[in-house]
């Protein structure tokens, strides 16, 4: 089973303010660094939290207004 759950909102809008560029991110990175068996992805709908967008979360733990900059800080901190 993957260490990490890396779930991506894909509703309109913040799949429109960046989850879109992130996800292909997300895609790039586990690729090459050869995380398939780590990190899981999956996708999600609007969860009505579009405000504070673009939402991933992590094993449950929500962060917000994530784009490739922080996001790139985010698996870097992950222990994988
Ligand atoms: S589109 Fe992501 S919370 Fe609404």
């Amino acid at each position: 089973m993957a260490k990490y759950t890396i779930t991506v909102c894909m509703g309109s809008s913040c799949f429109a303010r960046g989850n879109d560029t992130n996800l292909a991110f997300l895609e790039d990175y586990i690729k090459e660094n050869n995380l398939d068996a780590e990190i899981e992805l999956a996708g999600t709908r609007c969860e009505g939290k579009c405000a504070s967008g673009p939402n991933i979360s992590i094993n449950g733990i929500e962060y917000n207004n994530v784009s490739v900059e922080n996001l790139e800080e985010i698996l870097k901190s992950l222990e994988v």
